[in-house]
């Protein structure tokens, strides 16, 4: 296989990254030995504060730590004693709603600053921060507030009203506070913007985020304070973060990537940061980079293949001469992107691979490393990386297998929020497994392949296929579903559903009568209407953009549906081993 390689030279340094020597730093490092990165109180620590506060006793008080636009273009800006200040009030009103220790306290927030003082406030009393994107529709609001047995929930006006729609089946859920009314205003006028941090133990949990699987519902990945650790330092060391930067993470909080990478970790370097609290829009985004003068981005390969999709000739149109650094994650980045990178901004897309489950980066490229155009990278100083056989043993240099880390790491996660034994089955043989597949070259850099199980990525979002097929189910048309992920070049992968119907829904559209081709049109509404509606009961991204009628679903004789089939058929592939299958 032909590589392209990006070699560093001189250009590429506006100054000595972070991290100067990748190779020696990774033999000699021992996460013991970077504790003194962060402020603890006697062994115990707490990342809100780490984050924001202890910047407050230093020269960066009054330095910029949130600069926030909305899609209207309206501004506002926080220094760091305003964000610490701020989170504090946000800590001490939970406190009067009798919120303790290991409470669940979740957020239904867009991007507007109340959402990164209450994620703070909420980890300073040493409550249990949830995040919820604001896509989410009533199911998948129910599933996440009912499993957490959240007690609070933060939200705004506009999307209480999904809220209301549920509150009956949520018995634990004791207060709703809405940022945007009277009463909460007011309050936050009134009460006391001092607060006493709790003081926990670097294995005591801090926050909790829903990502899905191939079976049931999604899973509740339970992160600890100590997971700030490795996030402060891949924003250090990756992010190559330093106190002249204003850094921009195009993530939303309701994803991993949002709470290590636009909350802790950069904020713990002491980063100025950018919010743009709207939705993708290639202009607004340049006009956003140029505005804030953005020395480092961390996006996402679908918003850059859009960008892509543009042209370079828009990106001329702006002063971007700021940027110095970019970096990715999420889904693979297809070379191409790489390469339009080079082209466009003058510099390569830095590739990062993680998980929610492993809390931060762990397998990257390096500002000081060399790229290999679509690896991503090498493991990150005190993680250990290989690629294991299915049985659990590692292969040879080249050989494709299962992407596995070697426990612990500080941000590996605590545990699956009521599912310890879901937790356990993440480790085989004392690694853990990533449920990725890939391959490692002779330099010691890894390639990505694909999902070894059924997950689909959309968009960067991570998608399980059962919770859009119990969607469909729901709907009366609809008899069984299964869905897959279809590739697809702008979105990574678009959701598809096989959808067997309802024969009294069929009948009753040929006794419509009228000829095949309006026929023809009431499926085709049919099909618009199942998409809508997994999007009103689900959320606004995992609805499914194309829909196929099937007579049958291939099935094991157990009952599972094989939506390997699915997919080898839909793109022509061999189906495989089928032995398994029930009659099809
Ligand atoms: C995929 C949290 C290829 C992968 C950040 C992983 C990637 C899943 C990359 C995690 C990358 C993430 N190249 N694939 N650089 N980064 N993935 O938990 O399949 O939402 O297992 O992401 O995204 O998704 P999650």
């Amino acid at each position: 296989m032909k590589v392209d390689l990006y070699k560093k030279t001189a250009k590429d340094f506006k100054s000595l990254p972070n991290l100067e020597d990748y190779e020696k730093t990774y033999k000699t490092f021992e996460w013991n030995h970077m504790r003194h990165e962060l402020a603890w109180f006697n062994g115990k620590i707490n990342a809100a504060y780490n984050a924001v506060d202890r910047h407050v006793d230093t020269w960066r008080k009054n330095k910029v730590a949130l600069y926030w636009e909305s899609e209207n273009g309206t501004t506002k800006q926080y220094t760091f004693e305003q964000v610490a200040r701020e989170s504090n009030k946000f800590g001490n009103i939970l406190k009067s709603f009798d919120v303790e220790r290991g409470d669940r306290v979740f957020l239904f927030l867009p991007r507007i600053p109340e959402l990164f003082f209450a994620f703070l406030g909420i980890l300073k009393i040493g409550a249990i921060a949830g995040t919820l994107f604001s896509a989410f529709q009533e199911q998948a609001l129910e599933d996440r507030l009912a499993n957490s047995g959240a007690k609070v929930l933060i939200t705004t006006t506009e999307l209480k009203t999904r809220v209301d729609k549920i509150r009956k089946n949520l018995p634990d859920l004791k207060h709703l506070l809405v940022v945007d009314s009277e009463s909460f205003t007011k309050s936050l006028e009134s009460v006391e913007k001092d607060l006493t941090i709790a003081q926990m133990d670097a294995d005591d949990y801090a926050f909790m985020l829903y990502t899905s699987g191939t079976t049931g519902k999604p899973k509740g990945v339970v992160h600890a304070h100590r997971a700030l650790l490795q996030e402060h330092m891949t924003a250090k060391w990756v992010l190559d973060l330093k106190d002249s930067d204003t850094y921009w993470c195009t993530a939303d909080p309701g994803w991993v990537t949002g709470i290590a990478y636009e909350i802790l970790g950069s904020w713990s370097c002491g980063v100025s940061t950018v919010v743009y609290g709207g939705r993708f829009d290639p202009k607004r985004w340049y006009e956003i980079l140029q505005k804030y003068k953005v020395s480092v981005w961390y996006t996402a390969p679908t918003a850059i293949r859009m960008l892509m999709a543009k042209g370079s000739d828009m990106v001329k149109q702006f002063d971007l001469s700021n940027l110095r650094h970019l970096c990715s994650v999420g889904e693979p980045l297809n070379p191409e992107a790489v390469k339009w990178g080079i082209h466009a901004f003058g510099k390569p897309f830095h590739d990062t691979w993680w998980q929610t489950e492993t809390g931060a980066m762990c397998l990257v490229n390096y500002p000081c490393l060399d790229i290999k155009i679509g690896s991503m990278g090498k493991p990150f100083p005190g993680v250990k990386a290989a690629i294991l056989d299915d049985s659990g043993r590692q292969v040879k240099p080249l050989v494709e297998g299962n992407i596995a880390l070697k426990p612990p790491w500080p941000s590996l996660m605590k545990t699956i929020w009521r599912r310890p034994q879901k937790f356990e089955s993440y480790f085989t043989n004392d690694w853990y497994i990533s449920g990725d597949r890939g391959w490692e070259d002779k330099d010691g850099y890894f390639w990505f392949v694909g999902r070894a199980d059924d997950v689909i990525k959309t968009s960067g979002e991570r998608v399980g296929p059962f919770e859009v097929e119990s969607a469909l189910v729901e709907h009366p048309a609809v008899i069984e579903a299964g869905v897959i992920g279809k590739p697809d070049a702008l979105r990574g992968e678009i959701i598809k559903a096989f959808v067997v119907l309802n024969k009294n829904y069929e009948l009753r559209i040929s006794a419509k009568g009228g000829s095949a081709s309006s026929r023809k049109n009431e499926k085709e509404k049919l099909k618009e209407e199942l998409s809508l509606y997994v999007k009103k009961h689900l959320a606004g991204h995992a609805y499914p953009r194309e829909i196929e009628f099937i007579d049958k679903l291939p099935k094991t004789r157990s009952g599972k549906i094989m939506r390997r089939i699915l997919k080898a058929k839909e793109l022509g592939l061999p189906i495989g081993d089928t032995s398994t299958l029930e009659e099809y």
